[in-house]
């Protein structure tokens, strides 16, 4: 993987699970690159945290391994800085540097990117250089291209998808094998989808990363990472599965946004999605994303979004983009960078069905009181039903509503848990 005088000469920032890919793709279809670019695509300088870490890199691969970042941005042979470290400020600093040494640079960072990209957009913008993200939303997934080129003259109403791998794998082995939670992470840890923190995963923060990127390129706008309305898997049961599974639906961590008259409601959070969706039957590590353009029609995309050869391919077809670009790199895909800020519509003010879980006392009245709370905030039920495997001392109801407005879910939810029977916090998620 040498370099020689014409290759497109990469500095690589992070040799882990991405970066390890992005090696073994250069090593493995290094000629086809070379045929569709004209030139071949080295890598020259590898920057890792820790150098006496044994490596799986070709013994006459030629790569230099530091701990230095400046033998990266500073070298005057490296054209494209490629950061796959992780984390905020390390990588900031560099992609910073990067730009100010004039490279263009590639990242999987979506962390970064949603919560302070801002900044290192705009001098992205100032250099005329390339901040190229693919990588960053749904792994190998062509999601970022597709809405930036493929779709540009669309109006997008409305964006779904399952981004998030390592919670659509617990979620789908907790559904095919029952397993327990804590064993499907376990194993979605060991094949490499998870983050550095898999909370990030579990509790849906990396995938309302991803959202705030796709909300940037779907509708031009800056959606404040903290106004996202998010919530993760780990309220979701075996049991509730199973039940959905009775009533025709399958759980997913759907992230979403809506326009509405120019506002935009948007979140990550548990749904039931009924078995004849496609999204029902994202299994594994799948993402998908679902685009529904004014013009174009639904359009779908679906693939593996995280691990080492998907992700890095995302990578390496930035690097490539980048490589042809006769003109200056368009980042954000709109013509100004300066993104103004989203106008937003409230989480509570969304309206949507719902599926209640309620554990109770076994006992008279319970049905007809949560009933009454339910119709005391202006909730209409479609189906219920009371699981007759009661555990210890209690038994769960589960309820299928009609559309609702999530402030008066919330209102009745905290008015049901206040009653007496109730032995476990209720559980509500909505139905796609
Ligand atoms: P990883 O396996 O933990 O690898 C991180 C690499 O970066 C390691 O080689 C580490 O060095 C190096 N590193 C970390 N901090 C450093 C620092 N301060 N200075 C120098 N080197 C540093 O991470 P990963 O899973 O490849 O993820 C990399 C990025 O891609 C993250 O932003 C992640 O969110 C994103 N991403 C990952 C996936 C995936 O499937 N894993 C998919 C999409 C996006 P050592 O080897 O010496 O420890
Ligand atoms: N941890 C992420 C996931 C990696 O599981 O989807 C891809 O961004």
């Amino acid at each position: 993987m040498g370099g020689n005088m014409n290759s497109l000469r990469i500095g690589l920032a992070g040799l882990g699970t991405v970066g390890g890919g992005l090696a073994s793709i250069l090593q493995k279809n290094g000629n086809w690159v070379e045929n569709r670019l004209g030139r071949p695509v080295s890598i020259k300088t590898v920057l890792v945290r820790d150098p006496s870490k044994k490596r799986n890199l070709a013994q006459d691969s030629g790569i230099r391994i530091t701990t230095d970042p400046s033998d990266i941005v500073d070298d005057p042979d490296i054209d494209i800085v490629v950061e796959l470290m992780g984390g905020i400020d390390a990588p900031k600093n560099l992609i910073a540097r990067a730009l100010n040494a004039g490279k263009h640079v590639v990242t999987a960072n979506k962390a970064l990117l949603a919560e302070q990209g801002e900044e290192l957009f705009q001098l992205a913008s100032e250099k005329g250089l390339g901040l190229y993200f693919e990588a960053s939303v749904a792994g190998g997934v062509p999601i970022v291209q597709t809405i930036k080129e493929s779709l540009a003259c669309n109006r997008i109403p409305r964006l779904l998808g399952i981004l998030n791998g390592t919670a659509n794998f617990v979620l789908s082995q907790m559904t095919t094998q029952s397993v327990e939670f804590g064993e499907a992470l376990a194993e979605a840890q060991r094949l490499g989808y998870a983050e550095a923190d898999p909370s990030l995963d579990i509790d849906g923060g990396d995938a309302a990363h991803k959202l705030c990127l796709l909300i940037r390129l779907a509708y031009g706008v800056h959606f404040p990472y903290e106004k996202l309305h998010v919530q993760g898997i780990r309220a979701v049961t075996r049991q509730d599965i199973a039940v959905a599974r009775e009533f025709g639906y399958r759980i997913k961590l759907i992230a979403q946004v809506n326009e509405v008259d120019g506002r935009l409601e948007a979140g990550v959070l548990p749904a039931l999605v009924h078995h004849t969706y496609l999204l029902a039957r994202v299994g594994g590590n799948y993402n998908a994303v679902r685009v529904e353009g004014d013009c174009v029609g639904s359009v779908m995309l679906h693939g593996q979004g995280a691990g080492a050869l998907p992700t890095a391919s995302a990578v390496l077809a930035d690097i490539m983009a980048l490589a042809r670009a006769n003109r200056a790199p368009d980042n954000t895909g709109f013509a100004d960078w300066r993104l103004p800020e989203a106008s937003v519509i409230n989480h509570e003010d969304a309206r949507a069905e719902h599926y209640f879980r309620f554990t109770v006392d076994d006992r008279p009245g319970v049905m007809a009181a949560i009933a009454q709370a339910m119709a005391d905030n202006n909730i209409s039920i479609a189906q219920a039903v009371q699981k007759g495997e009661a555990m210890e001392r209690c038994v769960p109801i589960v309820f299928l509503t009609h559309e609702s407005s999530i402030s008066d879910v919330d209102r009745a939810v905290r008015a049901i848990d206040a009653m007496e029977f109730i032995q476990e916090p209720t559980v509500a998620f909505r139905i796609l």
